[in-house]
């Protein structure tokens, strides 16, 4: 299956930034700049903002994440979100072990795994975060660290389930640092990333999947990274808070 049968998707994570007001007038700002666009265009914006974001977003072209949920239904789990909570209000995607919940948050791959279950479950659309931290790669162990989480953090997830995970590459050494990975390092990886899925599942399912690459990815350089067979989107950090600089990574995923 070729790239173009695969949906590209760009994706926002405003992380903690933006209150609700803020989050509307963004929005509204860059609503109007991706009406046209020919992929998937997503908001991972904080928990208090989503419904704020879902209004904003209503009758657009535009879908709204979530950065984090629980794994668990309901219950004694002060200050977490459930996927139900999710769901009733309208939210399609939820990003899940980003590498900033894995380093102060104490997130791990057995706990990405349960809330990767539960959102399927709900019927939300995981974007996996994976990627190896600056050390990892100087110790030339990238792919035993990716193979490794790709494999705890999609256990017992179905081929059919398989179908609703997007997967972002984010290289530790490259979020928010303006170190961007070069193209060649980003198709490296994505390309492992399929072909570990193909061994835990088959070719046709892996390339299905849409792997995102996220990484200071911005307006400048967008385009050489889309263009890498492998990459079929970005987890846009930084430039997602600025509408111009946004709109025009989602041109770039849209030719
Ligand atoms: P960045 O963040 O684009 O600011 O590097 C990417 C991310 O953390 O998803």
């Amino acid at each position: 299956m070729d790239k173009a049968k695969r949906k590209a998707i760009i994706a926002g994570n405003w992380k903690m930034n933006k209150t609700p007001k803020e989050a509307t007038a963004l929005l509204n700002e860059i609503t109007p700049l991706v009406k046209d666009a020919d992929c998937e265009v997503i908001a991972c914006v904080p928990y208090v903002d989503l419904a704020a974001a879902i209004e904003a977003t209503a009758g657009t072209n535009v879908k709204i994440g979530a950065e984090n949920c629980h794994w668990a239904a309901s219950g004694a789990f002060t200050g977490e979100i459930s996927t139900g909570m999710l769901k009733e209000i309208g939210v399609e995607y939820v990003v899940l072990g980003h590498s900033e919940r894995r380093q102060y948050f104490g997130e791990t791959d057995e706990t990405v795994n349960k809330r990767t279950k539960a959102a399927l479950a709900a019927g939300l659309k995981p974007i996996v975060c994976v990627g190896e931290l600056l050390w990892e790669r100087e110790c030339d162990i990238t792919e035993e660290v990716i193979a490794r989480q790709i494999k705890l953090d999609l256990w017992d997830v179905s081929e059919e389930e398989l179908k609703n995970v997007v997967i972002a590459y984010e290289p530790v050494w490259a979020i928010g640092t303006g170190k961007t990975a070069t193209a060649d390092q980003a198709e490296e990886v994505c390309a492992f990333i399929r072909a570990q899925l193909a061994k835990l599942y088959n070719q046709d399912a892996a390339d299905a999947v849409t792997i995102q690459y996220g990484g200071s990815m911005n307006d400048g350089n967008a385009d050489e990274l889309l263009s890498k067979t492998n990459v079929d989107g970005g987890l846009i950090g930084g430039a997602s808070l600025v509408a111009e600089k946004f709109a025009a990574i989602v041109k770039a995923a849209s030719k």
